[in-house]
């Protein structure tokens, strides 16, 4: 299963990554109580062992999940929100939920910024008190649209990255440590990951 994977962030890296993660959080936010946000499927993990290391006050924990598509014809994409939040969530004066509320986005990895724009303007229209973004992994590379993140985990070149939460193909999220996928299947990744290499992005979560 794992012979064409690289080994790129262990498990003891992650650990540490997280808990410097949940003290930048802690330090902004302090007795001030949050909302996480995370985008499906791939921060389901890095969410879990986030919250596990926040010792903020935690108000509640929403998901959203996104589709990004494209085409190579289209320069900017956008993407889809498939999974949307709960109706009184939505509810903009329902007593709870994003409005007024400091809200945390937490997200696998940054690449074009497609997810994460929708995801962030998405949220913007239910009039947060804050919106701030927490991201394991950022490509700069790959970037189409310009995304701001508050709270990076590590930079990663032009790599197609799995586990931790992300798949390649649905596959490989189990795995503990962060790998990429290497060379030589480039064009199988392309293909079954909708991974174009400077093209608009389709189909990913
Ligand atoms: P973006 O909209 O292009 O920024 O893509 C964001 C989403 O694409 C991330 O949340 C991931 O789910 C997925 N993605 C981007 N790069 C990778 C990768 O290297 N491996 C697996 N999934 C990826
Ligand atoms: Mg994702």
């Amino acid at each position: 299963m794992n012979k064409n994977l690289v080994n790129l962030i262990s498990q003891a890296e992650i650990v540490r990554i997280v808990r410097r993660l949940a003290v930048e959080i802690d330090r902004d936010y302090q007795d001030r109580s949050l909302v996480l946000v995370g985008i499906l499927k791939g921060s389901f993990i890095f969410l879990a062992d986030l919250v596990r290391e926040i010792e903020s006050p935690i108000a509640n924990i929403e998901f959203l999940r996104l589709s990004s598509y494209g085409s190579s014809t289209i320069s900017s994409g956008e993407a889809k929100i498939t999974m949307n939040l709960p109706p009184e969530a939505r509810r903009k004066a329902d007593l709870f939920e994003i409005a007024g509320k400091d809200i945390v986005v937490v997200e696998d990895i940054v690449d074009t910024g497609i997810t994460t724009d929708t995801a962030l303007r998405y949220l913007q229209n239910y009039q947060p008190a804050s919106l701030k973004l927490c991201a394991l992994l950022d490509k700069p590379a790959r970037r189409q649209v310009p995304v701001k993140i508050d709270y990076l985990g590590s930079t990663v070149e032009d790599l197609f990255i799995v586990g931790y939460g992300i798949d390649f193909d649905q596959q490989y999220r189990q795995l503990p440590d962060i790998y990429y996928l290497e060379e030589e299947n480039q064009d199988e990744i392309a293909e079954k990951a909708n991974y174009p290499i400077n093209q608009a992005i389709t189909a990913k979560d």
